[in-house]
């Protein structure tokens, strides 16, 4: 109603006042779309002047409220935008940390790991994967399977992967280690990389290293056979003279001597058998060391009487070296006397003249004491050394003329271990050998 009225007044207004309310109207408008136009440009402190009390008057505070209503609402979107950068932001960062973790994870482990995408193209390399492949990450990244890998045995992997149509498929392979030259043996396992609801993202390829596990088999297989080969040897002996005694006619003297060795086979067994129940004893941590200060040099003379007769028997000499005032070991008095027994027992076998020499002095300043045990005897040959400390190694020349099973020095070796010290040898064939082992000197309250 009011417009109509206004209209009318319009239509009725005098010429003069006709043009001053049109100029006002046309003032009015550019004003309006000026401060319109500086709201779109951003700036929600304009407002704008009302003029008269009319429609444009009206018009004008609409505008206003509508800018202050513009200027809340855009406060409250900048809010929730710097709320959301933040949270982008954070998760960014943790998303990094992620990745790092991920990669460092990779890298670090020691199983080879290369993973394939979709497509067939590269996407992880750790380094354990580029020494046993022997392959460099910046040469295969991003580059497709078959394009790059050379090694066939990993394509056929792939392949039987992907005929077999299982989710995943593993082999043995033997590969040389770059690094250090030497064979090593492999467990590929291909397996597909599925999202949570199943959907295939790509392949991974762990390459385990079983190089140990493979060794451990092969000295389990090798001990056992070892051990039946031993066993059955004295038997097949006494078998044979039992049968003998049995079943044929003979001497007096020729009795005697079958049963000397009959009871000769007899200890040879139980001593074979006393060997293997001490190792295992020892090896699975059942045998009981009872660590306490010990005298070496009492121990040393305790040993003179074990091995007097077997010294005086081959007419050899025996000297030892020990000072009074050598510190105290930590050891198990009958382990001790043991490894010294073995030791010296080894030294009188393999020694046909001249002298064995029992020392014992304080070693790497003091925290230990060193105990050698020299012979003049047979001596080894170099590229013995290092296996003489293994179960049933014996060197092949005196294998089938001196007795013995060759599980000493393994004894020996864990028995060292046990007392965390360690043994070692020094040898030169035809002038003799020397034995050392290490064994930590006590220190009240103190662990080596
Ligand atoms: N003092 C030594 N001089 C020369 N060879 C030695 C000496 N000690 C050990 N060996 C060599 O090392 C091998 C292993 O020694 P080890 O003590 O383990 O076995 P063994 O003496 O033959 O048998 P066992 O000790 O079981 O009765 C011996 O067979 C021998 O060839
Ligand atoms: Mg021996």
């Amino acid at each position: 109603m009011a417009r109509k009225k206004e209209k009318k007044d319009f239509v009725e207004q005098p010429r003069k006042e006709k043009s001053e309310y049109k100029e006002y109207v046309e003032r009015q408008a550019t004003h309006m779309i000026s401060i319109i136009s500086q709201v779109a440009m951003g700036d929600f402190e304009v407002r704008s002047e009302h003029g008269r009390e009319d429609d444009l008057g009206a018009l004008s505070t609409g505008i206003n409220m509508m800018i202050g209503e513009v200027k809340k609402r855009t406060a409250k979107l900048e809010k929730i935008k710097a709320t959301l950068e933040n949270k982008v932001r954070e998760r960014t960062i943790e998303l990094e940390k992620e990745k790092n973790t991920f990669q460092a994870t990779i890298f670090s482990i020691s199983d080879g790991i290369l993973v394939i995408d979709s497509k067939g193209n590269i996407v992880i390399v750790n380094p354990a994967s580029e020494r046993l492949l022997g392959i460099k990450r910046s040469q295969v990244m991003g580059r497709h399977v078959l394009e790059c890998l050379e090694d066939v045995r990993i394509l056929d992997l792939i392949t039987r992967k992907l005929e077999s149509g299982h989710e995943y498929y593993s082999k043995e392979l033997i590969v040389t280690d770059r690094e250090s030259g030497t064979e090593r043996v492999l467990n590929g396992r291909i397996s597909s990389v599925l999202t949570q609801v199943g959907k295939g993202l790509g392949t991974v390829i762990v390459l385990r290293d079983i190089t140990k596990e493979k060794e451990v088999d092969r000295m389990k297989t090798d001990f056992v056979s070892n051990v039946s080969h031993e066993l059955r040897t004295p038997l097949a002996s006494i078998k044979g003279f039992v049968s003998t005694l049995l079943g044929t006619e003979v001497s007096e003297d020729e009795q005697k001597e079958f049963l000397t060795i009959i009871n000769q086979e007899s200890d040879r067994l139980n001593q074979l058998i006393e060997d293997l129940l001490d190792l295992s004893r020892i090896e699975s941590g059942r045998v009981r060391l009872n660590f306490e200060p010990v005298n070496i040099s009492e121990k040393i003379e305790k040993l003179k009487i074990e091995v007097f007769e077997k010294i005086k028997k081959k007419g050899l000499f025996l000297e030892t070296e020990a000072l009074d005032s050598l510190p105290m070991v930590k050891a198990d008095k009958n382990a001790l006397l043991q490894i010294l027994v073995n030791l010296v027992g080894n030294a009188i076998k393999f020694t046909e003249k001249g002298s064995i020499l029992v020392k014992a002095e304080p070693w790497n300043s003091g925290k230990y004491i060193r105990i050698s045990v020299q012979d003049t005897g047979t001596g080894i040959e170099g590229k013995h050394l290092e296996k003489i400390f293994e179960k049933f190694y014996r060197v092949e020349s005196v294998a089938h003329t001196i007795p013995g099973t060759g599980l000493g020095l393994a004894i020996v070796k864990d028995l060292v271990e046990k007392h965390k010290g360690k043994v070692w040898i020094e040898s030169k064939l035809g002038k003799g050998s020397t034995f050392y082992f290490t064994i930590p000197a006590f220190t009240e309250g103190k662990d080596v």
